[in-house]
């Protein structure tokens, strides 16, 4: 049993620096399958489970992976990989679900149990299946299981109903081996997208327009021969929950190793509530002004404010001087954690899609938990603006995509310590 044992009170001060994103990280580990070579992909949070589940889903269809130094992996897909991605690995994490493009394209199949991953929402697959359909794939879900068979693709004009991350990651590298060219419309347009196509072209595929609404994949032949060595984009998520940090604990707190527009959305709505935030070429300083000013949130697809950072925004207008709305157009059902806020407190009612925010002028510590990885990000926050002792369980989320959060927090000055019955 393990928990976080917060004292609250105690300004955040000082610099921190960011790790590899996640989101990208576990992208270009799958993406690594269509390689002919070893990849060697930098800056990996090393310490995050989720990285750990990729490994083993990777090394269980036949690729071998070794880490060259603390941060940098190694990934070698050469000789026969398998199709069948290990169910309890699946089961516990969602973007296993995105070895299907690859798969597809390196061995014209992949099967894979229905995704687990952080409960948030529906989270169906059907733009994944009708994209990849469209390439000429048959999809078949029996059982609890995705059966994908491929064969060589064609290429297809694709219009995604919704901007899918996930589905627009599996559509692209299932088409870089196809016949001809796809295009898929509507597309995802996070950051995470633009670093898989460089990955991909750097591995010889043909795509452009990654960053906006329209991808287009030139379907090649075969990918080149070169090892490539590749460093992935710091973690905009992380960066935005330090920021948030620095807002709900009155600090001064500089954020090193960020790409600052990825940050845009979330600078702007600190603005909003009177922090002041100061942009560097790498790096963003976040000096609160005191007590935040209520804002409207209202969550979108890049480059809107993102919704895996809804929670923490939340935990910061908790403690807003007025009422604030914050509304989730992304995930429908990524308010569970307002209950555990509600323990310590706040004042916010839940109606569909919306959160609305009374503010009230300060938290008090208590035992929560933390019911998906996100949330346990917004209770940490609200636990370090919190008066008194605040007690949080559901580690096994917060250590899903947090490296080292504790010890990162314990250096710019928070009293945060794990506590291992
Ligand atoms: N959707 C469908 N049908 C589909 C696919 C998605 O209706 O076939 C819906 C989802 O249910 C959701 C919306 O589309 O309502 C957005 O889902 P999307 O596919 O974009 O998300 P994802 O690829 O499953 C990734 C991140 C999430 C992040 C979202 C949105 C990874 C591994 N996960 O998920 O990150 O919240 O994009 O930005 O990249 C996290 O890191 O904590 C996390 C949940």
């Amino acid at each position: 049993m393990e928990r976080l044992v917060i004292q609250g009170g105690r300004r955040l001060t000082g610099s921190v620096r960011s790790s590899g994103a996640k989101n990208a990280v576990l992208k270009l580990m799958a993406a690594s399958i269509l390689a002919n070579r070893p990849c060697l992909i930098r800056n990996v949070p090393r310490k995050i489970t989720d990285v750990e589940v990729m490994i083993g889903v990777l090394q269980g269809l036949g690729v071998k992976v070794s880490w060259e130094d603390p941060t940098s992996l190694r990934l070698d897909p050469r000789g026969d990989l398998g199709f069948h991605a290990q169910d309890e690995l699946v089961r516990e994490m969602r973007a296993s679900f995105q070895v299907i493009g690859p798969l597809l394209g390196r061995v014209g199949r992949s099967r894979i149990y229905q995704p687990g991953g952080c409960v948030i929402g529906q989270r169906p697959i059907d733009l994944h299946v009708k994209g990849l359909s469209a390439l000429g794939a048959v999809v078949n879900e029996e059982h609890g299981y995705i059966d994908v068979h491929g064969g060589r693709l064609h290429g297809a004009e694709i219009h995604l109903d919704f901007p899918s991350v996930g589905a627009t990651e599996n559509i692209m590298s299932a088409a870089i081996l196809a016949e001809g060219t796809t295009v898929i419309r509507n597309a995802a347009k996070e950051p995470e997208i633009i670093e898989e196509q460089n990955f991909y072209n750097r591995l010889g595929a043909r795509i452009r327009g990654a960053g906006t609404d329209c991808l287009r994949i030139d379907g090649v032949q075969e990918l080149n021969n070169r090892e490539i060595d590749y460093a992935v984009i710091p973690d905009r998520i992380e960066v935005g929950t330090f920021m948030i940090a620095a807002a709900i604990t009155g600090g001064d707190l500089t954020v090193t190793d960020v790409i600052p527009e990825h940050v845009e959305a979330v600078s702007a709505k600190l603005r909003e509530t009177g922090a002041e935030v100061r942009v560097d070429e790498d790096s963003l300083r976040v000096v609160s002004a005191g007590r935040p000013k209520p804002t409207d949130v209202t969550v979108l697809p890049y480059p809107g404010f993102p919704s895996d950072l809804q929670s923490p925004m939340t935990a910061l207008l908790t403690v807003a001087d007025g009422t604030s709305i914050v509304t989730d157009h992304v995930f429908e059902a990524r308010f569970r954690y307002v209950d555990e806020l509600l323990r310590m407190g706040a004042n916010v009612r839940v109606e569909g899609r919306s959160a609305v925010i009374k503010g009230i002028a300060g938290l008090s510590g208590a035992e929560v938990v933390a019911p998906d990885l996100r949330a346990g990000a917004s209770l940490v926050l609200a636990g370090l603006a919190a008066e008194g002792q605040t007690v949080l369980h559901g580690m096994k989320h917060l250590d899903r995509g947090y490296e080292r959060l504790e010890e990162k927090l314990r250096e710019i000055g928070a009293d945060i310590e794990r506590h291992i019955d």
